[in-house]
């Protein structure tokens, strides 16, 4: 047999390997419509806007992805400061985080305050101002409710500070951190009639552990129809916009029962069949 022939029989076979690999995995369903599957991290279900870190770019809103830490932990990254999701209310659209750096202990390495991208994010009105102030040696500080570090010396914590306020120019580090107050609202029920000196890291950690609220500010409303239309939401797949990843190619607005075949001319297509997908992909493979 002729070398140049078998080597492109064997160059189309390798393409139509490719074919079957990518347009038809192992559930013949389209390729984005399996990745971005709604995913479980421990109790919760996670789906759109937020991704799994290790999903492609294209099954989350920009910007909100999830990691999941041993099967157990949600996580959430901000800045450099990781937090860990405690509850996510759909409906609310509101994520309850804690700072994971503090949930082992309140004596930092380094000292870093809570900010929020708000981009993606704001707070409820649902939280106190409360800030951990570390390294007060001054004695004009306040003699309440006051911790110690091995590293750092004298801390105290505040429960509710104005961010104005100038305390933390009398401590060498201050590290502000949103909570929720349960139970009375303006006092935690663990310091309820208590003007105690001191309180343990312990007290601190626990109280922090609790977490506060954020709500995410995408507007998500175009994927509820998808997901009824038995689509998965996605975005920024082919374009900067909103996607609803179908079973056989992607729209933007929600699933129809069948595909509409790239031949036909439509004023309107909303269906990107995923034989074009496919093709778009040998393409890459073939110029590259
Ligand atoms: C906030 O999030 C947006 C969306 O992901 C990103 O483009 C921007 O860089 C972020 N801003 C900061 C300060 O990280
Ligand atoms: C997951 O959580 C369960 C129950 O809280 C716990 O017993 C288990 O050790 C955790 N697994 C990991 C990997 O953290
Ligand atoms: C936290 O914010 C306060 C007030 O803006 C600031 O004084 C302080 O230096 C910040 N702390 C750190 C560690 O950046
Ligand atoms: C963030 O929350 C504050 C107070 O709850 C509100 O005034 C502000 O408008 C919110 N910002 C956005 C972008 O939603
Ligand atoms: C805290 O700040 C004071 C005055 O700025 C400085 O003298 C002191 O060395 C600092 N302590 C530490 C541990 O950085
Ligand atoms: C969210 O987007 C939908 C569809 O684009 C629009 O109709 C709606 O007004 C938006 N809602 C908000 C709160 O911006
Ligand atoms: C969802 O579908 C309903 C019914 O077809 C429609 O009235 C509504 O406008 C759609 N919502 C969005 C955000 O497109």
């Amino acid at each position: 047999m002729d070398l140049t022939m078998s080597c492109s029989s064997l160059f189309l076979l390798f393409i139509f390997t490719l074919h079957i690999h990518f347009l038809v995995p192992t559930s013949g369903k389209f390729l984005p419509f399996q990745q971005c599957a709604p995913f479980v991290c421990g109790d919760k279900k996670i789906s759109y806007p937020f991704k799994h870190n290790e999903r492609p770019s294209y099954c989350g809103y920009p910007g909100y992805k999830l990691d999941c830490d041993g099967g157990n932990l949600t996580l959430l990254s901000m800045d450099s400061l990781k937090y860990q999701v405690i509850h996510m209310d759909w409906s609310e659209q509101i994520l309850k985080v804690a700072r994971m750096d503090l949930l082992k202990d309140i004596c930092l390495g380094t000292h870093v305050n809570t900010t929020l991208n708000f981009s993606l994010f704001n707070y409820t009105s649902n939280y106190l101002d409360s800030a951990l102030f570390y390294n007060c040696n001054s004695p004009s500080t306040p003699q309440s409710n006051r911790f110690s570090c091995p590293a750092s010396g004298d801390g105290y914590f505040a429960f509710k500070v104005d961010p104005a306020s100038k305390l933390h120019e009398l401590c060498n580090f201050s590290v502000f951190v949103p909570f929720i107050p349960i139970g009375a609202p303006s006092q935690p029920p663990t310091w309820k009639g208590s003007k105690s000196a001191t309180i343990s890291r312990a007290t601190v950690r626990d109280i922090l552990k609790n977490g506060f609220e954020i709500t995410w500010i995408a507007n998500t409303s175009l994927c509820e129809n998808c997901t009824k239309s038995g689509g998965r939401c996605g975005y920024g797949w082919t374009r900067l916009e909103f996607n609803c990843f179908c079973p056989n190619g992607a729209s933007t607005t929600i699933c129809h029962k069948s595909p509409i075949p790239a031949s036909v001319p439509s004023p309107a297509p909303t269906i990107v069949p995923s034989s074009m997908y496919a093709y778009s992909l040998t393409q890459y493979v073939v110029f590259k």
